[in-house]
């Protein structure tokens, strides 16, 4: 097939998927920036984008591309280097109208494939992929000690921008994007015979200024999340701990929904009175063990909702009250015979 086959071809699918990858950049920074001006926005965004099938599609989607934009970058240089020779290793110096990121896009683009992978494992992999796998909050992941609902991403941004790492590793990102974006976005237009005197110099101008405003905003955001993080802001803002309320108590409501419709299941099945009985055990089990997770992050999310105060110094004074002897051993006091206790020196 031509479009695999030729070298321009190859070229042509190096440039549709790095546009459809710089449009989605465009929107990544674009919705990173509704945290910023408004957080209970951004955790609603992601509540809806979550893991519904639109949104695992466009995922799955956007996974091919990046597939098939770093397979062909590989294979593209290789064959570049077959028909150069050794020749390569002759160049010292590069002629002046080469660009430096122009002889460097495949070591450019693997540390961002290398700060992809660590945001990966920071954010998807315990969002939208722990969201899709399952609905039980005992394999979600733990921020601040509690486990954190997928849906809400200023958790998350907590826990990822509150390691030391994240802004180092981001920043060193960052830089190798914009050079790899910078270069990779007018080459497209080359590939394309868009590459006359005119509008060459105009399209690099143009490449210029929308990678900077794309990779800046991402390196502002990097920066504001990380001072957010450190301040505790995600934890403390009343409006996000409402709405952490509101998901969980919800998700209090489902567990006693779901409880209730299998406890039924099993009281109409034609098990025996005992396969019953430990049927209802374990499902009270899982219960249980779910509700105290639940409770946990409420009282770690929600800790300034007037319920949750209200019900946190309530266990409070339940603790002090049992650590208290239940009645004062007066018996026991009076029988003690105190006649032959010396004082001691
Ligand atoms: C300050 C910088 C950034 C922040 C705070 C950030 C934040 C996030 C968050 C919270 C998600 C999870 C969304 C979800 O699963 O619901 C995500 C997903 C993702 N991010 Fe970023 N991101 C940043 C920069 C970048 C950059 C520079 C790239 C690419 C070079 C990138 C690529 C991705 C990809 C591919 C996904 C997965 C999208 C999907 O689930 O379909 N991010 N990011």
């Amino acid at each position: 097939m031509w479009l695999t086959n030729s070298s321009i071809g190859r070229k042509l699918i190096m440039s549709i998927t790095g546009a459809a990858l710089i449009l989605f950049l465009t929107f990544h920074v674009l919705m990173n920036a509704v945290a910023i001006v408004w957080p209970t926005a951004y955790n609603t965004i992601c509540q809806l984008l979550g893991a519904n099938w639109y949104a695992l599609v466009a995922s799955m989607g956007l996974a091919a591309l990046f597939v098939l934009h770093i397979v062909y970058a590989f294979i593209l240089t290789l064959q570049n280097r077959k028909a150069r020779g050794n020749d390569r290793y002759n160049v010292t110096t590069l002629p002046p109208h080469v660009e430096w990121s122009s002889n460097n896009m495949l070591v450019l683009g693997i540390v961002v494939v290398a700060f992809l992978v660590a945001h990966m494992i920071q954010f998807w992999a315990k969002m939208q992929l722990v969201e899709a796998l399952s609905h039980d909050p005992a394999t979600w992941a733990h921020v601040d000690g509690a486990a954190a609902n997928p849906a809400m991403g200023t958790l998350f941004l907590h826990a990822a921008f509150n390691e030391v790492w994240t802004p180092i590793v981001y920043i060193i990102g960052f830089v190798a994007l914009w050079f790899h974006m910078n270069h990779g976005f007018w080459s497209m237009f080359q590939t394309a015979g868009w590459n006359n005197d005119t509008w060459l110099p105009r399209l690099k101008k143009i490449a210029c200024c929308w990678t900077t405003i794309v990779v800046g905003l991402f390196t502002i955001q990097a920066v504001w999340f990380t001072i957010e993080a450190k301040n505790d802001s995600y934890l403390n803002n009343e409006d996000l701990q409402a709405q952490y309320f509101e998901a969980y108590t919800e998700m209090m409501s489902e567990a006693q929904e779901s409880i209730q419709a299998q406890a039924m299941e099993i009281q109409i099945s034609d098990a025996s009175d005992v396969e019953k009985e430990a049927k209802f055990m374990e499902l009270q089990a899982a219960f249980d063990a779910k509700m105290g997770l639940i409770q946990t992050a409420v009282k770690t999310y929600c800790k300034d909702i007037p319920q949750v105060k209200a019900w946190i110094q309530q266990e409070e004074a339940q603790k002090a009250m049992q650590g208290l002897p239940e009645e004062l051993p007066m018996e026991e006091l009076e029988e003690v015979d105190t006649t032959n206790v010396q004082p001691q020196n």
